[in-house]
C-alpha cells in the first residue's frame, strides 16, 4: 500500500511539477479571470471593443489613449499596478513560478519605465515590453494577454 502510494505521488510530482513547461504555470482559472477583467474593462474605459479585438489579435499599432487605459484597468484588476502607475512587485513575484523569480526580476525592471510617465503609458510600455521580450508567453501570468 505505502509503495502504491509513493508511486501515485511520484506520478503526481512528475505530472504537475517536473512536466509542466513554465507558460503552463498560468493557472486554467486564472486565463477565466483575466476574460472577465478583460471584458469589465471594455466597459470602465468604454474602449472600442475593435480595438481591443484587434489588439488582442496581435495589433499593436492602435496607441489610442482609450487602449492604454484598458491596459492600466486589467493591470490594476490583477492587483499589478495602481491607477497611479504604481508597480506591485510582490504581487507580480507571487503570480511566477519560484524558480522563474529572478528572470522575471530582470523582465519586470527592464519593461518598468524609469521617467515618469502618466500611469496609461506606463502599462501599456510594461506589457509591450513584455510581448517583446518574452515571445513565448512563459511569464504570461504577469500579463493582461491570454497565453
Ligand atoms: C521561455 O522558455 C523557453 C523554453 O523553456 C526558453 O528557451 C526561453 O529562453 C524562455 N524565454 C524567456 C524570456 O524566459
Amino acid at each position: 500500500m505505502e509503495t502504491f502510494q509513493f508511486a501515485v505521488f511520484c506520478v503526481a510530482f512528475y505530472t504537475f511539477v517536473v512536466s509542466s513547461p513554465i507558460k503552463e504555470f498560468y493557472p486554467k482559472r486564472d486565463v477565466a479571470t483575466l476574460k472577465k477583467y478583460q471584458m469589465e474593462c471594455v466597459e470602465d474605459t468604454k474602449v472600442d471593443p475593435d480595438l481591443v479585438i484587434r489588439f488582442k489579435a496581435g495589433d499593436w499599432r492602435s496607441e489610442q489613449p482609450s487602449l492604454k487605459n484598458w491596459v492600466l484597468c486589467i493591470l490594476n484588476k490583477m492587483g499589478l499596478m495602481t491607477m497611479d502607475g504604481v508597480y506591485r512587485l510582490d504581487e507580480a513575484m507571487a503570480r511566477v513560478g519560484t524558480k522563474d523569480k529572478d528572470m522575471a526580476e530582470k523582465l519586470i525592471d527592464q519593461c518598468l519605465s524609469t521617467t515618469a510617465l502618466p500611469a496609461p503609458d506606463i502599462a501599456w510600455k510594461y506589457v509591450h515590453c513584455l510581448h517583446v521580450n518574452d515571445p513565448l508567453g512563459n511569464y504570461s501570468s504577469i500579463s493582461i494577454l491570454t497565453p
